[in-house]
């Protein structure tokens, strides 16, 4: 048991009351809106996450529709929120809540738990929120304002220091509001209790009981180890355009964007003398070079360093499929492409006009 933590729960929740931010999923009992509310929020901001959520319950209001969608359709739902294996376990979780549990939610933790791509985090979220059950739901926001009101200096990366917290929640968690007191402590890491030395401690209900607070401790805690490098990646990137369509391939069933759409590509940056060369391997030749561009994304472990050629191309060509700019709209190209499929809708815009 954490002192601190326990004295927060009554201050909390009346912050809670007066400040809680109005969100479409909030409000409902509904576990298959809350699971999916929770799982695209996992690794993507609220604000952008709003507009996919309500898309998406739109067109897959419930567990049976989003077994029964197909996967061209589920990708598009999910195209730019990134991490899209998080878009196949929901589907997958739908298809194992309509075979095992006729369509419906289980309640308990554990059961929640073995559902495709929900760990410990969702399982409770969903537990506490659609379920009423005391579980706490213990996300990056959670650890940042737990480790600043204890003054807990334990690396919030280590499992061992993960599990310290979730005892200390389990504890302070209120039996009667529970998935109140875990989305209180959401907001208030996302509204006051902000990372990188910007909390609003004049504004925040804890203040009085805040160790970090006491101490002027706020940037130093939560205390997190340095993760590995990030490997960096360079990319050479074809835009292809022929005849009003631009070449497009689907990218491998597993690892990184798995089964999406992407440009055709090749390893390295080739410069503009050695950009010509892989173009026989897919069977083309280049009739016009028109524009070099440059990119960069970043995944969680790996950065792509890209360059581009727009270029008008020649041939048959083997394994590409030309889209045009209907069907090209159709498809889940990943946001690491997103620069390039800007460029190419306009090179595809602009060749309907000459
Ligand atoms: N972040 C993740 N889940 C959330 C929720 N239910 N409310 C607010 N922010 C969140």
């Amino acid at each position: 048991m954490n002192e601190n933590l326990e004295a927060m729960v009554s201050p909390l929740l009346r912050w809670y009351d007066e400040n809680k931010r109005t969100l479409p999923w909030r409000g409902t009992g509904d576990p298959y809106k809350v699971l999916v509310s929770e799982i695209m929020l996992q690794q993507t901001r609220v604000a952008a996450v709003i507009p996919y959520y309500l898309r998406w319950m739109e067109e897959l209001p419930t567990v049976e529709a989003l077994a029964a969608v197909d996967e061209e359709r589920l990708m598009k739902l999910w195209q730019g929120l990134g991490y899209y294996s998080r878009a196949r376990n929901l589907r997958k979780a739908a298809r194992m809540l309509m075979d095992e549990y006729g369509g419906r939610f289980p309640e308990e933790y554990e059961a929640l738990l073995r559902l495709p791509g929900v760990g410990d985090y969702t399982a409770g979220a969903v537990a506490s929120i659609a379920f009423g059950k005391a579980v706490p739901a213990v996300d990056g926001n959670v650890l940042r304002v737990a480790a600043r009101v204890a003054g807990c200096d334990g690396d919030i990366l280590d499992p061992r220091v993960r599990r310290q917290f979730r005892g200390w929640m389990e504890a302070a968690i209120p039996a009667d509001r529970p998935g109140e007191f875990n989305q209180a402590l959401m907001d208030l890491g996302a509204m006051v209790c902000l990372p990188n030395g910007s909390p609003d401690c004049a504004g925040c209900p804890l203040a009085a009981l805040c160790e970090a607070n006491r101490l002027g401790l706020q940037d130093a805690l939560p205390v997190r180890r340095k993760k590995a490098a990030r490997r960096a990646e360079e990319l050479t990137v074809y835009l292809l355009v022929r005849q009003g369509r631009v070449a497009l391939r689907r990218r491998e069933e597993t690892g990184l964007l798995a089964g999406l759409w992407e440009f055709p590509h090749v390893p390295g940056a080739l410069c503009d003398e050695e950009a010509g060369e892989p173009l026989a391997g897919w069977g083309l030749t280049a009739r016009e070079w028109r524009k070099r561009l440059t990119a960069r994304h970043i995944f969680t472990h790996v950065e792509w360093h890209m360059i581009g050629y727009l270029l008008e191309a020649a041939g048959e060509g083997t394994g590409l499929t030309w889209a045009d700019r209907e069907e090209l709209e159709a498809l889940a190209v990943p946001s690491a492409f997103g620069k390039f499929l800007e460029e190419a809708r306009r090179a595809l815009e602009e060749e309907e006009t000459r």
